[in-house]
């Protein structure tokens, strides 16, 4: 299993890292075939595989639950849980509290979170309580509202400055690596240079150390995506040709056949 060292050193040797977020034991297991560098169990889980319109519903429970079944799933990879809204933002001791019941009840190796300066000191208490922690600026999600809707950061030179010195302030408040998501191409690049982590770009185009998608984007399992998602798999089409098969085998009595009975 890789460790946060590992994660530096694919920097230095400039080697991309590959991260998947997803949230089933069934979609951990095909990750960890695939051999990519890590998974993250995202809080996107509330939006992706609950319905809800932002990440901001997610329970600390619902996220220990679905980082254990990623964990059974995934037994060698190395796992990041997001810890959700509201869940470290509160105080040290609260973040702490949280961070543990994740790493102990379901045995991952690092959790995210998400802000910059303002949450430095927390990232700094959770470091030095033996937790490794995963940063994320730019379009922070939790922050939805505060944001005013999913737009793209960083495009004022004041908003441009606070996440290059967040970026910095992250680092030097312990993270072993940062997302950046939704950030120009330019800005990415700038703070990929300023910064000795790891950036994990989404919607931050190439410039980063490593990128990552949601499984389910990818798989192409909804209707419409985000520009920044490629489409690997059309996957909705391809459940769709085997559930409309199944159910015409079902009403003709074609299934099941000889073969599939005792
Ligand atoms: O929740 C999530 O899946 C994430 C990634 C998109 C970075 O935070």
């Amino acid at each position: 299993m890789k460790t946060i060292h590992d994660f530096i050193k694919a920097k230095e040797n400039k080697e991309k890292i590959c991260m998947i977020s997803t949230y089933e034991y069934w979609s951990a297991k095909i990750c960890e075939e695939a051999g990519v560098d890590c998974i993250l169990v995202g809080d996107s889980v509330g939006m992706v595989d609950a319905g809800y319109e932002t990440t901001l519903p997610v329970t600390l429970d619902e996220i220990i639950y679905h980082s254990k079944a990623v964990r059974r799933g995934a037994p060698n990879t190395f796992i990041i849980s997001d810890m959700p809204f509201l869940s470290y933002q509160t105080s040290k001791e609260e973040a702490v509290k949280n961070a543990g019941r994740i790493m102990k009840e379901a045995c991952v190796n690092a959790v995210k979170v998400e802000g910059g300066e303002e949450i430095a000191s927390i990232i700094e208490k959770l470091v030095n309580s033996g937790i490794p922690v995963m940063g994320h600026l730019g379009l922070t999600p939790q922050s939805v509202h505060a944001l005013g809707g999913y737009k793209v950061q960083g495009k004022t030179e004041e908003s441009r400055k606070k996440l290059i010195k967040d970026a910095k302030i992250l680092e030097q408040a312990g993270v072993f690596a940062i997302v950046l998501e939704a950030v120009p191409k330019d800005l990415a690049a700038e703070i990929t240079d300023f910064v000795d982590v790891p950036t994990i770009g989404i919607g931050a185009c190439n410039e980063t150390d490593g990128q990552v998608l949601v499984f389910h984007d990818m798989m192409g399992f909804f209707d419409k995506s985000p520009k920044f998602v490629k489409r690997y798999v059309e996957g909705k089409k391809l459940f769709l040709d085997g559930l409309s098969k199944f159910k015409e085998e079902v009403k003709t009595g074609k299934f099941p056949s000889d073969e599939y009975c005792y």
